[in-house]
């Protein structure tokens, strides 16, 4: 999840600054245009500019209504999450770091207060704008939502077999088939019900600009309390993020630090031994301590100490790397495959492993960007296609608007196209849409549409839970996250 990045940043009170790897420009792009201290805004497309290490160049960057909710929000948030919004401040706002709470209190009010006379209904109108331009042009995508799936009987299911022999017995699972009965596939060999339903937890990763960051300052690891509540209502698979910066501290190839790990474990065996599953995330975007991974064999030399130290969990998934966005699309193949070659030599054999593809995995471009690799193999037949989609104008999840009722299930159909044809299986790793009925229905819309093929998809993901949210838009931490109160009965019916 990019957004995290940017509203992080945003909570630092830097004015109209993108954050570590955010968006800075793209076309219809109404965000910030300028990037922290130490990164500067670089063309990666037409539709992406992004903020990477390098000198800053400083041009007139404009306000948006997303900087201007980011910023209102974290003031009125808790002591934890200005904690957490310290750590991704940019080099030059350390000092604020040791500031007493009132004084950083003083800095966000009168940033926000100057975001707020800035450039606001301009925003909008862009804003709007590129809405309806969405909407028009998603006419010429409706005929595809009814496209009957010609693959259907031919979809290899190797691996969706195996995931339902080796299904546990857990109660999470049972109660899961049972509550979701009511729809039933319309084809194919799926079951109607998800394998995986639940949320991501964040918040291991966050301070991403400091390495290896300070527990309870930079980074904290997930609330295993709120976890069981997210179980109690069904959801029965968890994400977690973490940073290979502080798992192989100074070094990709470093052995593991022991702290980070047995936090990390800890976790995962609350949610393990519970029945569920738990997906390691390195949230690093293939990049390790700003530039793009380009070793393999560094690659596949963290993963044979992450398989080897989890070897033994059968409930745990690996997942190789959160969101590969402008890396060569070879690059992408390689790193998913030197992880998948790396896990199974260490004797992990029994693990889903999931996959992410380039261009932040985006399942609505999955159909023209990560074609390749459909080439990925896994002796053991369990690789998992992790596609992550948002519902806002420009799928990058930083807004509270949905583009439209449909506009999830049109985001995805190339998709589940794309696994029918070539005979894979996919998840949707994060999903969210804001607190209003447009959003409403686009989420339904889409978690229905992948019920529907369930011969392909195996689950879907909210982005996301975690102790230091504050009250972000799309907070699934319970119990008053802005998500969790507007979203949880309605998920819960998928769970
Ligand atoms: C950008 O916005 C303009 C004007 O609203 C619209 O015509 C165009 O299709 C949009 N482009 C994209 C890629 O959304
Ligand atoms: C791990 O968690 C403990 C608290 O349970 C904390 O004291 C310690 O600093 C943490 N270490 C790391 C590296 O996360
Ligand atoms: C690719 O996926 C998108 C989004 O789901 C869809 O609109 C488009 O028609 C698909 N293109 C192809 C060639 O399948």
């Amino acid at each position: 999840m990019k957004a995290a990045l940017a509203a992080a940043a945003f909570a630092t009170g830097a004015l109209a600054q993108q954050g570590a790897y955010g968006q800075c420009g793209g076309i219809n792009w109404t965000g910030q245009t300028t990037c922290v201290s130490g990164y500067t805004c670089t063309y990666l497309n037409d539709w992406y500019s992004q903020c990477v290490p390098g000198s800053q160049t400083t041009t007139a960057g404009r306000s948006s209504t997303k900087t201007k909710k980011a910023c209102s929000k974290t003031r009125s948030s808790g002591a934890s999450t200005i904690a957490s919004a310290t750590a991704i401040e940019p080099p030059s706002f350390t000092t604020l770091t040791t500031a007493s709470p009132s004084a950083f209190t003083t800095s966000l009010t009168f940033d926000s207060t100057t975001l707020t006379s800035e450039t606001i209904s301009s925003t909008n109108t862009a804003l709007a704008s590129s809405e309806t331009s969405l909407a028009s042009s998603s006419s010429a995508t409706s005929a595809l939502t009814s496209v009957t799936p010609a693959a259907t009987a031919s979809t290899s299911s190797n691996t969706l077999t195996s995931a339902t022999s080796t299904t546990s017995s857990s109660t999470l699972i049972t109660s899961s088939t049972s509550s979701s009965s009511s729809s039933e596939p319309t084809g194919g060999t799926g079951t109607g019900s998800f394998k995986w339903f639940g949320a991501d937890e964040s918040c291991a990763e966050f301070g991403e600009n400091t390495y290896p960051g300070t527990y309870g300052t930079h980074f904290i690891f997930p609330d295993t309390s709120a976890i069981q509540t997210l179980m109690n209502e069904g959801m029965n698979t968890f994400r977690i993020s973490f940073l290979m910066e502080r798992m192989a501290v100074g070094s990709i190839t470093a052995s593991l630090d022991a702290d980070y790990l047995a936090n990390l474990t800890t976790v995962v065996d609350y949610i393990t031994s519970a029945g569920g599953w738990a997906v390691l995330d390195p949230h690093n975007y293939g990049r390790y301590d700003g530039s793009i991974i380009t070793s393999t064999s560094d690659f596949g030399a963290f993963w044979t100490k992450m398989a080897t130290a989890f070897v033994s969990y059968d409930q745990v998934i690996f997942d190789t790397n959160n969101e590969y966005h402008g890396l060569d699309q070879d690059l992408v193949l390689d790193l998913n495959q030197a992880a998948i070659d790396a896990i199974r030599a260490a004797g992990a054999t029994s693990q889903y492993i999931f996959v992410e593809g380039n261009a932040w995995s985006g399942a609505w471009s999955w159909n023209t960007t990560n074609t390749n690799l459909v080439d990925l193999t896994d002796p053991q037949g369990k690789i998992v296609y992790e596609m992550h989609q948002y519902l806002d104008s420009d799928s990058s999840g930083t807004s509270e608007s949905c583009v439209s009722g449909s506009v999830g299930v049109q985001r995805v159909v190339g998709a589940t196209e794309w696994l029918k044809q070539n005979g894979k299986v996919g998840i949707i790793g994060e999903f969210a849409g804001g607190p209003n009925s447009v959003c409403m229905e686009a989420v339904t819309g889409l978690l229905d549409h992948l019920l529907e093929n369930s011969d392909v998809w195996m689950g879907a993901l909210w982005w996301a839970g975690g102790p230091w949210w504050g009250d972000y838009m799309y907070s699934f931490e319970p119990p008053s996250g802005t998500g969790y109160s507007y979203y949880h009965d309605t998920l819960a019916t998928y769970a």
